[in-house]
């Protein structure tokens, strides 16, 4: 049934995107959308009306109205582990029961922030948030988005195991004045265990008083942040079922909603709301996240392209492309489907990008004139972030207008192929009105769906992460049982490095 669908799929014929507004001049109406205060711009990538058509057939031949009924609905989507995927109710969308639970932590984390601001747990200028992976990458993004102005506090997000992480983060940190939060939704993680007890060795060397006094737990297993010290008023719990790469939204968004303020918090998580509504409720050919899931399972699939280039052309979002990684590589990044049986195609693009402008003078020689074809995004804010000269940001914006053009034009040049561009390079644009916490939320609640969405039309389970235990076990079996029992080369590393060479 389905291969049916993708021979539909590949049969579908492949327009020129170089003449390809000549030829289809309604289709900057057709595949540009605007959501949430951002424009979704997918006209100069291969979609046409046929091949919508035949990609909304493999939806309904994957029956995405139901599985997507089944996350909001707070059933199991994620059998290998048998839970729900529950990020959405922490934005007031989902299952009743769910969304109130989350409301009721929300309470408690802001009457937690509530005594924190009226210096009942002493004073704190600054708050050093100790976390990794899902842990980490959200709340160190939206610090670094929105909190170059916040004036209310120092934040700064350790996530590295390398203890030069943590000495860069303390360093112009005052240990009497230090809020500790550590995130770990498992409260196990070798890395933040490790900075934790650095952080609370760091603060006795600081003669504070009562250093455990100072830590808020953010986690889905308070009974393990009880074991290791933190007093239970202390702790901000969050469901299990809120996914780790999912999570900034729960109490693991503790540092933002401190750092920013409440309402910046809860404006981000309506603006996430209003996308989940959004992907909840239109039909295909006007669902964002659908459609660009669309065109990813076309370049990957019909396409064979293997990387996806992201770049934000915003000095404010340059952790975007590390936060995507982690949410499209650790969720998509399989090998077999949710039956168990091996993939027919490849699944997550490698997610990878950088700043405008900054990259054009360092990898865009390579899209541009590459062997590769590598579909583009740009995301760019009609608002700049700055008061200097308006100059600054006309430039930046007309780069990175400039880039998805040239991508797709080319230039001919037959007397000097050195000098000759290709075009015909697809890339989209997302246009965000501000980089502020509505559009944000938005916009990462838009990649969020636009992963699940390809997952479903790929069969697989997005939501488990079995691919990075390996090597953490055998990190494990080496601290504990030292070289013996490994293939030469680790052996011989391990002796070289730490020291067990005879
Ligand atoms: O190793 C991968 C992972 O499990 C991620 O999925 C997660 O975000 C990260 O580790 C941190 O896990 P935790 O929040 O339990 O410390």
């Amino acid at each position: 049934m389905t291969d049916i669908m993708w021979e539909a799929i590949r049969a579908v014929a492949e327009p020129d995107l170089k003449s390809i507004f000549d030829t289809d001049p309604g289709r900057l109406d057709r595949l540009t959308l605007t959501v949430a205060g951002l424009r979704f711009d997918w006209s100069k990538t291969h979609m046409t009306g046929a091949l919508m058509t035949a990609f909304e057939r493999l939806a309904e031949a994957r029956n995405f109205t139901a599985h997507r009924d089944a996350l909001f609905s707070g059933a199991v989507v994620n059998p290998t582990e048998g839970r729900a995927a529950e990020h959405c109710a922490e934005r007031g969308e989902g299952a009743a029961d769910s969304v109130a639970h989350a409301k009721m932590l929300h309470y408690r984390m802001r009457a937690l922030i509530d005594a924190i601001e009226a210096e009942a747990l002493g004073p704190v200028r600054h708050i050093l948030h100790i976390g990794i992976g899902g842990s980490a990458l959200g709340p160190d993004l939206l610090m670094d988005a929105l909190g170059r102005d916040a004036g209310r506090y120092d934040v700064a997000v350790v996530s590295n195991v390398d203890g030069c992480a943590f000495e860069e983060a303390v360093k112009n940190f005052d240990p009497q004045a230090t809020l500790l939060a550590v995130a770990s939704k498992t409260f196990t993680t070798t890395e933040t265990m490790l900075n934790a007890r650095s952080a609370i060795n760091w603060m006795i060397e600081g003669e504070v008083d009562d250093p455990y006094g100072r830590v808020i737990a953010l986690t889905a297993s308070p009974d393990k942040a009880i074991e290791w010290g933190v007093d239970e008023t202390r702790i901000l719990p969050f469901s299990e079922t809120v996914g780790g790469r999912y999570s900034l939204w729960s109490s693991i968004g503790f540092p933002a909603a401190l750092g920013l303020g409440w309402d910046a918090f809860e404006s981000l998580l309506e603006g996430a709301a209003e996308m989940d509504r959004h992907f909840r409720l239109s039909p295909p050919e006007k669902n964002a996240p659908l459609i660009a899931a669309f065109i990813d399972q076309y370049y990957a699939r019909v396409k064979a392209c293997q990387t996806r280039g992201l770049f934000a052309y915003d000095e404010r979002l340059r952790l975007l492309p590390s936060y995507l990684q982690q949410l499209e590589m650790e969720s998509n990044g399989k090998s077999v489907k949710v039956d168990g049986s091996p993939v027919d195609g490849p699944t997550a693009p490698v997610t990878w990008g950088g700043v405008g402008t900054d990259a054009q003078h360092a990898v865009f020689q390579l899209l541009h004139q590459g062997t590769h074809l590598i579909p583009v995004e740009f995301i760019a804010s009609i608002e700049p972030g700055h008061a200097l000269d308006p100059a600054h940001h006309a430039a930046l914006l007309t780069n990175c207008f400039a880039q998805g053009a040239a991508l797709m034009r080319g230039r001919d040049n037959a007397g000097d192929p050195a000098r000759a561009y290709p075009g015909g390079r697809p890339s989209t644009t997302i246009l965000m009105e501000d980089v502020a916490p509505h559009t944000l939320g938005a916009l990462l609640a838009f990649y969020e769906h636009r992963t699940f969405a390809n997952a479903v039309l790929m069969e697989i389970n997005p939501f488990d992460q079995f691919g990075v235990e390996l090597g953490k076990e055998i990190a494990k079996a080496i601290e504990k049982d030292g070289p013996s029992g490994f293939d030469p080369s680790t052996s011989a590393l391990i002796d070289l490095a730490m020291g067990n060479d005879d």
